[in-house]
């Protein structure tokens, strides 16, 4: 692949490949000396258009410690401001000769329009309601590391899943590695073509969490709500706010996920959040710069190959 823009266009064993990747980068990130020169001279530049803590700080990092030259743009204080269009924006730091190109947008499917305007490597950070690919690689490595296997397992994916990203790549992904998916929300808060995805609905947390291997919970995206029904915090925690009685539903092992950020005593209660014994949250935070190490690095071979191949043609 020449961008990573979401998790649909990847094979099974693509995955695989980024996860196997993921897993040494692990190994090195709990090292004293935690650099690598997969990215010697290559430059990588990051454009968030909406906040971010997780993915851009692990973004920076990943660069860095590959050996990147790495620049945030300061989306805010940019030419944006003052009217400047997304492509012609990424067209003037494509003229700079960026390698890779780390991009978060509030709109659906920009990120895919401005990958088709530059000639570097594009990763999705965060499109809109669309994908968020690297978070759900970075869920499916802590996922794999924690249970021993990324497959037969039951997953509940529950909370806001009508404007979740996350929810989106993360079902998409583990339904090609043939997991058991169920969503567990309020049909205020599922999407409407939800019988694309084939998966089981429940609209109660203790049917939906029952015998489950891993619950994931979402945050309540407000700033998606579009003006359209926004649930009362107290109401939701009481019904789907995650807690010690709900969470005795699922199985005994049964994992707990979120991909931050996280709203303690709205979708998940501080105690069960903070939980060493059933909380993987902060592994999920490491796997994430693991996971965005791997993914540039074998995008960066594939810009290697590419280039060798067009100077073969060239000789
Ligand atoms: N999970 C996630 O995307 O978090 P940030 O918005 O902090 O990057």
């Amino acid at each position: 692949q020449k961008h990573l823009l979401g998790i649909e266009p990847l094979h099974p064993m693509e995955i695989t490949a980024i996860l196997d990747l993921a897993d040494q980068y692990v190994d090195l990130n709990r090292r004293e000396q935690k650099h690598s020169d997969a990215l010697q001279g290559l430059t990588q530049i990051n454009m968030f258009f909406e906040n971010s803590t997780r993915t851009q700080a692990s973004f920076e990092l990943a660069g860095k410690r590959l050996g990147a030259d790495v620049m945030n743009m300061a989306m805010q204080a940019s030419s944006i401001k003052k009217g400047e269009t997304l492509i012609d924006t990424a067209l003037t730091l494509n003229a700079m000769h960026p390698d890779l190109l780390v991009v978060r947008h509030p709109h659906s499917g920009a990120v895919d329009l401005l990958a088709q305007k530059v000639n570097c490597a594009v990763l999705n950070a965060g499109d809109g309601k669309h994908e968020h690919p690297t978070q759900a690689l970075l869920d499916a490595l802590t996922i794999r590391r924690a249970k021993g296997r990324l497959h037969r397992l039951n997953i509940a994916i529950c909370g806001d899943i009508a404007h979740s990203r996350v929810a989106r790549s993360n079902l998409i992904l583990l339904g090609k590695m043939e997991n058991r998916v169920r969503l567990v929300g309020p049909p205020t808060l599922m999407p409407s073509q939800i019988d694309q995805f084939g998966v089981e609905v429940y609209h109660d947390m203790e049917e939906g969490l029952k015998d489950v291997d891993v619950v994931m919970m979402l945050r309540l995206q407000k700033e998606r709500m579009d003006g359209g029904f926004i649930p009362s915090e107290r109401e939701y925690y009481h019904r789907y706010g995650l807690d010690a009685e709900k969470l005795s539903h699922a199985k005994d092992d049964a994992i707990v996920m979120h991909p931050g950020p996280m709203n303690r005593g709205v979708e998940i209660d501080g105690t069960i959040a903070d939980d060493i014994n059933r909380s993987v949250i902060q592994e999920q935070v490491e796997m994430g710069v693991a996971v965005r190490m791997a993914a540039m690095d074998l995008l960066a071979r594939n810009l290697r190959a590419a280039l060798a191949a067009t100077k073969d043609v060239e000789v």
